[in-house]
């Protein structure tokens, strides 16, 4: 690349903090607020990493106290707006008293110390105010996404043993009201000691373990609770390749001095930052960059309940314009969508404000790229595409405060502190231009602590396809300037609109139905979700396939995973291609959709002579014809 001041800047100071990650991140520790210093930056015990060993801090006291004795103890924290325009604000000092508020209430409800608590709420302060609540108590949370089905949280309190569950009793979506009490109702778990509900229309009756959350709590401080750097803050289910969702926990020193940083790095924001991250709580893009770094960092935040493009395609612009964000940060399915309908609802907008822009979820195509820059930037914003994922805790790869320059489609150079490298199967690095495995080879302080009961599965997930390399499972390619671009998954984990969902899950929903003999899901492209689901379907004896019957079925994926799952479509087959040791051969299902050649996986399916994989493929093109 021709010379860059900027860039070649960068690069060194990169390098540099590299030559010696433990003196780095023992300097970087301070971007917050300690009770008791470190005694140890790094202890290692491959691969158990544990951060700022001997640290104590309090997640609430990061990102509430510490701010109070500062200009920003009146600066609003969060400014919130839903569909039907009703707005709410508070400052760094209301959303104090609230959480300290609302702790006293748990407090006497029981909560304490390591107890597990569900948080399954919609896009509202009082969300934010029930995370540090549970924080300030050294209790951990457990958000659940609130598309999420009455199963999907059943699941997750088996695995967790959460104690008590925190929701509302209604959201707004497409000018619809959604019920989220009802969906938490019924579960019936010995381990749930209350069930406390936001009340959002006064109607709501307590009664047994149902206690209603009262908005007029009265302010009663309460103390900190003292956590070991390496104590969770949280835990954050999210799918993988097999079996049930992964309890991905995260510590609490090493994880909020991460996402504090690469919030600043990334995009550069300040004290007059209004920051719009569109991302859910239930996500850990909404963990990190709704709630805990930009409270860390003192910002300003802007929050939205509702749809994107409801009642029309201007609604967000409309809101940048109104509370004049300066850095926003969204999804490519987002974009996408849209990019669907035009300029016009854009141009109509003042959209000024805007200095970064930024992208998360999945890979953000060049022309998505280059539309966000010249019609929402106005050319005149970087954009920011972050790569990272749950288990990171922050963002991996993005383009440093926008200063390098970018290229459509990249999400460009690790972070300071942050080793990556693309390599083949044996896990040497390849040359510039060569696809291959992403792996990050050096600890970072937002690095998960584990898999909640399951140590067996973090070490094999995440550590064993390369040693001593952390294995994300996604493709990537660099240039010769190393900046990198992602390919999507090298797993069965498929990419819904950004949302992860395990091809295993989806198939598991699909038996439950008790029509299915047999089912094999796949991801294949789409021009808005960037992937959906095809299954393809054994069906039991006796039963016919039929256009009910495919009904049935989706209805069943629905109630089990929720609405997150989005199918094209699901084909009756007589059997699935497998191999003689009986693994469904799900490549050569993915090429027969995607009218790929034959030939080019013929070699991919492991485990699978070339004449076995011909032969299955003539079958199914016969089937599907
Ligand atoms: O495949 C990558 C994709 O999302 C995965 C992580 O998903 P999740 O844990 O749900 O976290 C999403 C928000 C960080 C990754 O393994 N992914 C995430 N960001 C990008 C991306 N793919 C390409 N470009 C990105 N910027």
């Amino acid at each position: 690349m021709y010379y860059y001041p900027h860039l070649n800047r960068y690069l060194d100071y990169h390098k540099q903090s590299l030559q010696d990650i433990e003196n780095f991140w023992d300097y970087q520790g301070r971007i917050i607020p300690w009770f008791k210093r470190w005694e140890k930056v790094l202890e290692k015990n491959h691969p158990f990493y544990r951060w700022y060993v001997g640290g104590y801090l309090n997640a609430s006291y990061v990102c509430l106290d510490h701010h109070l004795d500062s200009i920003r103890r009146n600066k609003i924290a969060y400014y919130w707006e839903n569909e039907l325009g009703q707005t709410e604000s508070v400052s760094y000092l209301e959303l104090y008293n609230r959480v300290n508020a609302f702790a006293n209430f748990l407090k006497n409800l029981g909560v304490k110390k390591d107890d597990v608590v569900l948080i399954y709420m919609p896009m509202v302060i009082d969300s934010i105010v029930a995370m540090l609540a549970v924080a300030r108590l050294g209790a951990i949370h457990s958000v659940v996404f609130s598309g999420f089905s009455k199963n999907a949280i059943i699941d997750r309190i088996e695995d967790s043993k959460a104690k008590y569950i925190i929701t509302a009793t209604h959201t707004y979506r497409r000018g619809k009201r959604i019920d989220l009490f009802p969906v938490v109702k019924d579960i019936d778990l010995p381990y749930i000691e209350k069930i406390i509900v936001l009340d959002r229309d006064g109607n709501f009756k307590e009664e047994g373990k149902f206690v209603k959350w009262n908005k007029d709590l009265e302010f009663v401080y309460v103390t900190p609770e003292i956590r070991e750097s390496n104590d969770p803050l949280f835990v954050l289910y999210t799918s993988g390749t097999t079996g049930k969702p992964k309890g991905i926990l995260h510590s609490t020193g090493g994880y909020l001095v991460y996402v504090a940083s690469t919030l600043a790095w990334a995009f550069n924001v300040n004290d007059d930052s209004i920051w719009w991250c569109t991302a859910d709580i239930g996500w850990i893009t909404g963990h990190s960059y709704v709630v805990y770094s930009p409270l860390a960092l003192g910002l300003t935040s802007f929050i939205y309940e509702g749809a994107p493009d409801y009642p029309n395609p201007e609604k967000w612009w409309s809101l940048i314009e109104k509370y004049k964000i300066t850095e926003f940060y969204t999804s490519p399915t987002a974009l996408r969508m849209f990019m669907k309908y035009g300029e016009d609802h854009i141009r109509k907008y003042d959209l000024s404000s805007l200095r970064m822009l930024g992208s998360v979820g999945e890979p953000i195509n060049p022309e998505v790229w280059t539309w966000y820059y010249e019609n929402v930037g106005n050319k005149k914003c970087p954009i920011i595409d972050t790569w990272w994922q749950t288990e990171t805790g922050g963002f991996i790869l993005a383009p440093f405060m926008g200063i390098i320059p970018l290229r459509p489609g990249y999400a460009s150079l690790p972070l300071p502190g942050i080793e990556v490298d693309i390599v083949d199967e044996k896990g040497n690095s390849l040359p510039a231009n060569t696809k291959g495995f992403i792996v990050i080879k050096k600890p970072w302080p937002g690095m998960m602590l584990g898999i909640l009961n399951d140590e067996e599965k973090y070490k094999q997930t995440y550590w064993s396809k390369f040693e001593n390399m952390y294995y994300p499972g996604d493709y990537a390619i660099k240039d010769e300037n190393d900046y990198i671009q992602l390919l999507g998954r090298a797993d069965e984990v498929i990419k819904i609109a950004g949302h992860r969902i395990g091809t295993f899950e989806v198939e598991s929903a699909i038996l439950e139905s008790e029509l299915a003999a047999e089912a094999a899901v796949i991801g294949v492209p789409d021009e808005l979700r960037g992937e959906i689901a095809v299954a393809f379907v054994t069906l039991k004896e006796g039963i016919q396939s039929n256009e009910e019957i495919k009904q049935k079925i989706l209805m069943k994926v629905r109630e089990v995973l929720g609405p997150v799952v989005v199918f094209s479509n699901i084909f009756f087959v007589e059997k699935l291609p497998k191999t003689r040791s009986g693994k469904i051969m799900r490549r050569l299902l993915k090429s027969i959709l995607t009218e790929k050649e034959i030939g080019d996986i013929s070699t991919l399916e492991e485990e699978a002579s070339v004449e076995e994989v011909r032969k299955a493929y003539e079958e199914l093109k016969k089937t599907l014809a």
